[in-house]
């Protein structure tokens, strides 16, 4: 497996690549890499000829206050996994090659679908994700890039990025891979200790209560959110960021649960903001 940590270099690769008629799947991650993570590499594995990750914790998306400077990294961990997944190459470039002195271009997706959950609770964030993400297309010149489910509105946004400014590429959206006992796989999970991981369990179970309410029946928004809202609110730790049930193609909102519809929630645990969501065809 080859490290790139220039731009240039991991460019002319790609170009490379390209000329040799082969078809390049990238899998943007921030590292401390895991299961879910590794899901994408092995469906880009399975579909391209070959196959870039990128690790970069990217600045730009994170708000003041919030865990840059914590969020775990381990660069020699993350590419031993990957070269076990027999991934071609790995990019890994420092902020100061993505973001040189005077660095001002961004990419921001606008209306309904940045304005709600995440990108009401951190705002910046997704134009910091979009800038990066077009950075990382335009370097990794992938035909398919590879996005998991567990931020689905992350994937919803790209999607509509991909599609208006005319990337002439296709995004794969992957499954949630979770832990045997439901928790969300999350690079943030190691900020927990052994109580607070007890009440994590909480978001995955308040989506098995929307899933089981809904699927008896229950159509109300209101009715929904409320008992979710009661169970989390019953676990020690938790502090609700957000319960939110909308539209699962665009985020607008609904008079009913009907359709596509996406039931998300961002809840702190302890210190930690955990999300996860469930996409349901009703
Ligand atoms: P990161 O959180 O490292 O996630 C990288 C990719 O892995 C994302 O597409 C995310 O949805 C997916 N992923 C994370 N946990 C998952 C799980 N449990 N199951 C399935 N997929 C999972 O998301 C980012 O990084 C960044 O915002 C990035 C897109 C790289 C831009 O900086």
């Amino acid at each position: 497996m080859q490290v790139f940590t220039r731009v240039q270099e991991m460019q002319e690769w790609s170009l490379q690549q390209k000329r040799l008629g082969k078809k390049i799947g990238l899998v943007p991650t921030m590292g401390y890499l895991h299961d879910g993570h590794l899901s994408l590499v092995r469906r880009a594995k399975a579909e391209c000829d070959v196959v870039i990750v990128s690790i970069f914790v990217n600045p730009l998306q994170f708000g003041v206050g919030e865990d840059y400077e914590e969020y775990p990294r381990d660069l020699t961990r993350d590419a031993a996994l990957l070269e076990k997944e027999g991934v071609e190459a790995t990019f890994a470039p420092s902020v100061k090659e993505m973001y040189p002195q005077g660095y001002s271009t961004t990419v921001e997706v606008g209306g309904e679908i940045t304005a709600k959950l995440c990108g009401k609770s951190r705002p910046g964030h997704f134009k910091g994700v979009t800038t990066v993400v077009s950075k990382l297309f335009n370097i990794c010149l992938p035909e398919v890039a590879y996005f998991g489910q567990k931020d689905a509105q992350q994937a919803m946004i790209i999607e509509k990025m991909v599609r208006e400014l005319n990337f002439p590429l296709r995004i794969v959206r992957g499954p949630i891979v979770r832990e045997s006992d439901g928790l969300a796989m999350s690079s943030r999970n190691v900020y927990l200790n052994e109580e607070e991981r007890k009440s994590a369990l909480v978001l995955s179970q308040a989506l098995g209560l929307a899933r089981e309410l809904i699927e008896n029946g229950e159509t109300s928004v209101g009715k929904v959110k409320e008992a979710m809202i009661n169970l989390i609110n019953s676990k020690p730790f938790t502090d609700i960021d957000y319960v939110e049930i909308y539209n699962g193609e665009d985020l607008s909102d609904l008079a009913e649960i009907k359709g596509k519809v996406l039931v998300a929630l961002a809840v702190r645990v302890g210190k930690t903001r955990l999300i996860d969501n469930l996409l349901l065809e009703v």
